[in-house]
């Protein structure tokens, strides 16, 4: 049986995320006894003991998700940006936060771009907080969130546009350069905090948060362009 920690964490991601996206999480000590495929044994031959357990978890949370797509089970490589490959005509998003491990996957026909995020459910350290996030940020908390958690989630928020457009937009950016705000219902709105040219898709975005009884899980998700190739 499923822990209810896992079920929860699909639960809030199922919910944040548009229909049709599939969801798998998993605890990392179970999940990551999973075999790696041979195209991801490489990367992992360097880790630690934790680490591979966490990537492996990863690796088979991902598997999941595409199962429920009805894809077979395929090797997600790591490019050279460390994110994973995910199979032709399909993108997707992992992540691993203490305890537990989850992925979500999408055909391309239903999302163009996909990040997740997890992190614990505790405060940020004033400092991190003050550096991670814009002071415009930290004065919008949303009504119905512990207004203690929201550095953290706008910091969650960002990792998941990194992970959703880091490969797009082909370079490394830095927490100050995109700004997050909240909408109503758990809804995200996400934009670049200065006129950045190559980071105009962020405005285009959408993205939600959610808090369960252990962590906050946040997600950004770029729909496909009408008749376009993303
Ligand atoms: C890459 C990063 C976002 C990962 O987030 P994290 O909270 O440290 O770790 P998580 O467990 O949530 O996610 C790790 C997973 O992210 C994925 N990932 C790593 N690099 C990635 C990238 N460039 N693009 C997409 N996904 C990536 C991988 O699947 C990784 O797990 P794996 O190595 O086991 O496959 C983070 O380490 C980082 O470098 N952040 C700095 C940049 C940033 O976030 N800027 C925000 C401004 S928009």
């Amino acid at each position: 049986m499923q822990a209810p920690a896992a079920s929860e964490i699909e639960a809030a991601l199922a919910a944040l995320l548009p229909p049709g996206i599939a969801v798998a999480a998993a605890s990392v000590a179970v999940a990551g006894l999973a075999p790696l495929l041979p195209a991801e044994a490489g990367p992992a031959q360097s880790m630690v003991p934790r680490r591979r357990q966490e990537f492996a978890a990863g690796r088979a949370c991902a598997r999941q998700a595409l199962a429920a797509l009805g894809l077979p089970p395929v090797a997600l490589p790591v490019a050279s940006d460390r994110s994973p490959l995910w199979p032709p005509g399909t993108c997707g998003s992992i992540t691993h936060a203490g305890e537990w491990a989850a992925a979500a996957a999408a055909p391309l026909a239903r999302l163009a771009g996909l990040g997740i995020d997890l992190e614990e459910r505790a405060a940020l350290e004033p400092d991190l907080a003050a550096r991670l996030c814009r002071p415009e940020e930290l004065a919008s908390a949303p009504p119905g969130l512990p207004p203690d958690l929201w550095p953290r989630t706008v910091f969650s928020a960002k990792e998941s546009v990194y992970k959703c457009v880091r490969t797009r937009v082909g370079r490394f950016i830095d927490f100050t350069e995109v700004r997050v705000a909240a909408g109503s219902g758990g809804r995200l709105r996400f934009e670049p905090a200065e006129a950045t040219a190559d980071l105009a898709i962020v405005a285009r975005l959408a993205g939600g948060y959610a808090v369960t009884a252990e962590l906050i899980v946040t997600a950004a998700w770029l729909a496909p362009m009408p008749g376009g190739n993303g």
